[in-house]
C-alpha cells in the first residue's frame, strides 16, 4: 500500500460542499422509512465526533504531529457529514429532533479515556495501534454503510450526498489503515491491539445510539445477501493488517446481535458478546 500524503490529504481537507447538492429535489423522490431511520443513526454517530475527539484529547493520542494534523481535518470534515444527513432529512421531510440524551454520558468514551489512561506507561504504542486499527475499521463501515444506503435507496439525490462523503470516508480508512499497517508490525504491540479488539470491538456506534437501532441499521444495510458480502468485504481488509488475520468482525457481530433479511434467527455463536456497552 502506497505511503498516506499527510500534506496533499490537508490541502484537500474540506466541508461537504451543501450548495452542489439539490436540495429541492430531495422530495420529488421516495425515501423509504427504513433509510430515515438509518439516517437519524448516521447523523447522529457524524455529529458526535467530536465528543469522540474529546476523549481522544484526553489521552496522548495526539503526540504524534501527523495523527494530530489528521484529526483536526478529520473532525471537521464529520462535522459536515452529519450537517449534511441532517439538511437532507430535513428536506425529506423528517427533520431531525431534539436529542432524548445530552452528548457526553456514554459509558463508552469513559471506557476509551480509562483504557488509555491504564496504558500510559505500560502499553502506550499498543493503544496508538488500536485507535488506528479501530479508525480503520470504523471508517471502512461507515463507507460501506454509506454506498449500501445508496444502493437500497436508489434516491438521486441521497446517491450524490453519499458519494461526495464516501470520498471523505475513504480518505479517513486509507489515512488509519496506513497507520495502523505501520504500528502493527512490531509484534508484541499486534499482540495486545489484537486483545483489546478482541475484547473491545463492537460496530460504530455502539454506546452512543441505542442498542434497538444499531440492530436496525445493521439489518437493512448488512442483512440481505449483497449486505452481507459487503460486511465479510470490511472483515477481510482487517484481516490483512499483521496479527489481524482471523479477526472476526461485522460478520460475526451480525450472526450473533441480528436476524437475517429472511427473517431467521440468528446463528448460535460461540465467543464473547460486543463490549458491554449497549
Ligand atoms: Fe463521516
Ligand atoms: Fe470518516
Amino acid at each position: 500500500m502506497p505511503a498516506f500524503d499527510i500534506d496533499s490529504y490537508v490541502g484537500r481537507s474540506r466541508a461537504v460542499d451543501l450548495a452542489a447538492i439539490d436540495w429541492a429535489a430531495v422530495p420529488k423522490h421516495p425515501v423509504p422509512p427504513e433509510a430515515i431511520r438509518t439516517m437519524r443513526f448516521m447523523q447522529d454517530i457524524e455529529s458526535h465526533t467530536i465528543i469522540y475527539l474529546r476523549s481522544l484529547l484526553a489521552t496522548r493520542a495526539i503526540d504524534d504531529p501527523d495523527v494530530a494534523t489528521f484529526l483536526a481535518c478529520w473532525v471537521y470534515e464529520e462535522t459536515f457529514h452529519g450537517l449534511a444527513i441532517q439538511r437532507f432529512l430535513q428536506a425529506a421531510g423528517s427533520p431531525v429532533g431534539e436529542r432524548p440524551e445530552p452528548r457526553g454520558q456514554e459509558s463508552w468514551s469513559k471506557r476509551i479515556e480509562a483504557a488509555a489512561t491504564a496504558m500510559v506507561s505500560k502499553a502506550w504504542p499498543s493503544f496508538c495501534a488500536v485507535h488506528m486499527t479501530w479508525g480503520a475499521i470504523n471508517e471502512l463501515t461507515t463507507l460501506t454503510g454509506y454506498r449500501r444506503l445508496a444502493a437500497l435507496t436508489g434516491h438521486p439525490v441521497l446517491v450524490e450526498l453519499t458519494e461526495r462523503i464516501a470520498l471523505d470516508e475513504s480518505r479517513h480508512f486509507f489515512f488509519y489503515y496506513r497507520q495502523a499497517e505501520l504500528r502493527l508490525r512490531r509484534r508484541g504491540v499486534a499482540r495486545t491491539a489484537r486483545f483489546l479488539v478482541d475484547r473491545f470491538w463492537a460496530p460504530v456506534g455502539s454506546g452512543v445510539q441505542p442498542y434497538s437501532e444499531l440492530c436496525f441499521l445493521a439489518t437493512y444495510l448488512f442483512g440481505g445477501a449483497e449486505g452481507l458480502a459487503a460486511a465479510r468485504k470490511v472483515d477481510e481488509t482487517i484481516r490483512r493488517l499483521p496479527g489481524f488475520e482471523t479477526v472476526q468482525l461485522l460478520e460475526s457481530w451480525m450472526d450473533r446481535h441480528v436476524r437475517g433479511a429472511d427473517g431467521a434467527p440468528a446463528r448460535p455463536h460461540g465467543g464473547h458478546h460486543g463490549n458491554g456497552n449497549h
